[in-house]
């Protein structure tokens, strides 16, 4: 009798749990339908005239603490790249139940809608944003950064980066982790391949257009993505050239020569910064206040959001900076990082830290806010699946007029380093070419590193793009690309010996720049440099094609060349490219956008070094220089030479004294002295003649891409303002001085600069 009073007694609780629990649903459901409407209808007043902040704002209102801390945590889906694509049930969870803003790491319609489906479960139904590292091209690869730079055409590196996220946007991704702003001195990090080298000015002005090629005008049309400016800051200056080190500099010297380009990319309209793996004047980036909250939200006003980097908020741990992930996770929101790349510090801690009143629920709303609004902006709340668009990734991706303006956009980064004997063009004689060297056959070499969804196949390589032009193409491997033994050398010499001329690939491997990627010997190997002396020997003329993500050194090839010419990683079209440059159809007008050292141990080697007390004085003992080794690089920044020859003359500043304030003009006359039609670089150098602090010998500060027809001249302008002829000073304002200044102008041939002077005053 007892037992069964029990039963029932249980059975009416169960029961009434059970009840309790279907009503508690059913709230939730009339719940969730509730702010469904809520967002709907701010959506709908948005486009009734309602700002993304204003209609992020409404959202927030809605969400819970544990919502809002689900935007600010990302999460990959690598593991499910890298082999067949299964769909995750843990990430399926973890993006239904509201506990991820983002992924990275995923592309295509299918994928892509399959995990935004799984978002659109949650309570609120925030949209996923998803975001994948497009940095140069996604179907279609375009010229790896450093080599884009080399084009000095603004126009094709932003048309470059447009193209990129047209592709990129058809596949499903909304937000590229580009463009990266970090100015490269050093050619032993790996990752100057994904910059724009080693100057300030310059590199400012590619992370602009980087940025507006990324983004266009409407960041919800369906063929732009969001940008990411990254490393902030200073990821560049990694001690020793060694990824992922610490850096230490003077905040004068982060100011006039790092910062420029970061900066330029917020004032650009870039969506997100991300934060640099480095520490930055003893603090580790991710959790440096001064870095987000002073200069990036504070001095610059950046409205965006700041993801962190790849586990960067727990790698405080390892930093001794923080003490465990809670610890990291505070640090990190506290100075203003609003997303946290994979490590789950913010999911695993934050709760916790706002119930204990440690960190202030503001930051959290804040960071959300910042987030929703972008997803706003992307118009994702308007439709979840607007980028998942099976028919646009069929028809976008690899399209004729991407490739082309990827063949274009290669055939711009070429840089012509010596051109002896008239090597180059191909005359009408050159009907044979021994193409000597295993990178001329490699497809996957070309797409470089960071290559996204660009796949080998259909790239063009030297040998395709040189047959396709009707010439007779006589094959030699020469060595070895992995283990740079040599290769049957006779045989090589034989082609040689049988074709009109030589053509040879040498250089680093495509995966060898890149993260990760820091290297302490740069020279080319051995079997290389001898295999083009061997040839050399047969008396033909020999074009050296150099190879790589960096500046290499190789000055027995410098020597034994007729002919060398950069090539870098170009992409999808770079046998085209290459085959258009050697044969003539396009003239070559690349510039060096880093200098390329004689010798590893002159790195760091970069041209704007400042004056020293001793400067070099070639043979002279006690001025700063090496006993061993060169002081001048191999070849300096801005060089490269051209089919046809330019001459400078007339260079002429307007007047001789200018009030500071006042514009200074300078004009110089540029004229086509060769044979044939070509695009100059036209370059103009400022130095400071004396100042509150040192200079640099000489900063770039305006260029101009002009093509000239044979014996055309043209006159071009430059325009200096106080942003061209200022700088940062100890106080880490921006200060024009009065005093001397010399200015420089000339192109790509660095012996022949015409020089002038004008004064300053107050
Ligand atoms: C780490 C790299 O430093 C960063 O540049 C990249 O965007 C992230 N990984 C995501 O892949």
């Amino acid at each position: 009798m007892r037992k069964l009073l029990i039963l029932g007694l249980l059975l009416i609780f169960g029961q009434a749990g059970v009840v309790q629990k279907i009503e508690a649903q059913k709230r939730g459901a009339r719940r969730t339908v509730a702010v469904q409407k809520e967002i709907q209808s701010g959506v709908a007043s948005g486009k009734a005239g309602k700002t993304a902040a204003q209609k992020a704002d409404s959202v927030l209102a809605l969400m819970t603490l544990r919502e809002k801390i689900g935007q600010m945590n990302q999460f990959s889906g690598i593991e499910y790249n890298t082999g067949p694509w299964q769909k995750d049930t843990s990430l399926f969870r973890q993006l239904s139940s509201g506990e991820l803003g983002s992924i990275l790491n995923v592309s295509g319609a299918e994928k892509t809608r399959y995990y935004q489906e799984a978002a659109m479960r949650s309570r609120m139904r925030i949209p996923i944003m998803i975001g994948l590292d497009v940095i140069h091209g996604m179907k279609t690869i375009f010229p790896i950064p450093l080599a884009e730079a080399a084009s000095f055409d603004l126009e094709a590196i932003r048309r470059s980066a447009a193209c990129a996220a047209e592709e990129a946007a058809a596949c499903g991704v909304h937000w590229t982790f580009a463009p990266m702003a970090d100015v490269g001195r050093d050619a032993r990090w790996g990752r100057v391949m994904e910059g724009a080298g080693e100057d300030p000015y310059y590199g400012a002005l590619v992370a602009a257009a980087r940025v507006k090629g990324f983004q266009g005008d409407d960041l919800s049309a369906p063929n732009t993505v969001l940008a990411c400016a990254k490393h902030f800051a200073g990821y560049g200056a990694s001690q020793a050239g060694r990824d992922y080190n610490n850096v230490d500099m003077s905040m004068c010297e982060f100011y006039n020569f790092y910062l420029p380009p970061y900066k330029a990319a917020a004032e650009a309209g870039a969506g997100t910064f991300m934060n640099a793996f480095n520490d930055l004047n003893c603090v580790p980036c991710t959790g440096n206040e001064f870095l987000l909250r002073k200069i990036l939200k504070g001095d610059w006003n950046f409205g965006g959001f700041v993801v962190s980097d790849w586990c960067s908020v727990a790698e405080m741990i390892q930093h001794r900076y923080a003490k465990d992930a809670k610890d990291a996770a505070r640090l990190a929101v506290t100075a203003g990082c609003d997303m946290d790349m994979v490590s789950r510090c913010y999911v695993s801690s934050l709760e916790e830290l706002v119930k204990e009143g440690v960190v202030d629920e503001k930051l959290i709303d804040d960071a959300v806010r910042r987030i929703l609004i972008k997803k706003f902006e992307l118009g994702l709340f308007d439709d979840p699946y607007r980028y998942c668009n099976q028919e646009r990734e069929k028809n976008v991706p690899l399209r004729a007029d991407i490739r082309q303006a990827a063949r274009e956009g290669a055939r711009k980064s070429i840089v012509l380093l010596k051109n002896e004997h008239e090597a180059l063009p191909f005359t009408s004689k050159v009907k044979s070419v021994a193409l000597i060297g295993p990178l001329n056959r490699s497809k996957s070499d070309m797409l470089g590193s960071w290559c996204a969804e660009g796949r080998p196949d259909p790239v063009v390589t030297v040998e395709e793009g040189l047959k396709a032009r009707g010439l007779k193409v006589r094959y030699s491997e020469g060595y070895d690309l992995k283990t740079n033994e040599p290769v049957n050398t006779a045989d090589a010499v034989a082609a040689a010996r049988e074709c009109d001329i030589v053509v040879v690939a040498v250089g680093e491997r495509g995966g060898d720049s890149g993260e990760a990627r820091s290297r302490g010997r740069l020279d080319l190997p051995d079997a290389q440099q001898e295999l083009v002396r061997a040839l050399k020997a047969t008396g033909k003329p020999v074009v050296t094609l150099v190879m790589g993500g960096r500046p290499l050194i190789f000055n027995d090839i410098r020597e034994t060349s007729d002919a060398i010419l950069m090539c870098w990683w170009l992409g999808t079209e770079a046998g085209n490219a290459i085959a258009d440059v050697l044969a003539g159809d396009y003239n070559p007008s690349g510039k060096l956008p880093m200098t390329f050292p004689a010798h590893i141990a002159q790195i760091p080697i970069y041209y704007n070094y400042k004056s020293t007390g001793r400067p070099y004085i070639p043979g002279s003992p006690y001025t700063t220089g090496y006993t061993d080794i060169p002081f001048e690089p191999a070849y300096p920044f801005g060089y490269g030479l051209s089919y046809t020859t330019f001459a400078y003359s007339d260079l002429q500043v307007e007047e001789d004294m200018f009030r500071i304030g006042e514009p200074v003009k300078v004009t110089v006359t540029v004229t086509n002295t060769g044979d044939r039609a070509g695009e100059e670089v036209v370059q103009l150098y400022l130095r400071d003649e004396f100042a509150s602090i040192t200079r640099p010998v000489r900063e770039l500060k305006g260029f101009r891409k002009i093509m000239l027809e044979s014996g055309e001249s043209q006159q071009v302008t430059f325009t200096l303002t106080p942003a061209e002829l200022g700088f940062y000073n100890t106080a880490l304002k921006w200060t024009v001085e009065p005093g001397d200044f010399t200015v420089m102008v000339g192109g790509g041939d660095s012996e022949k600069r015409l020089q002038a002077g004008f004064r300053m005053t107050d």
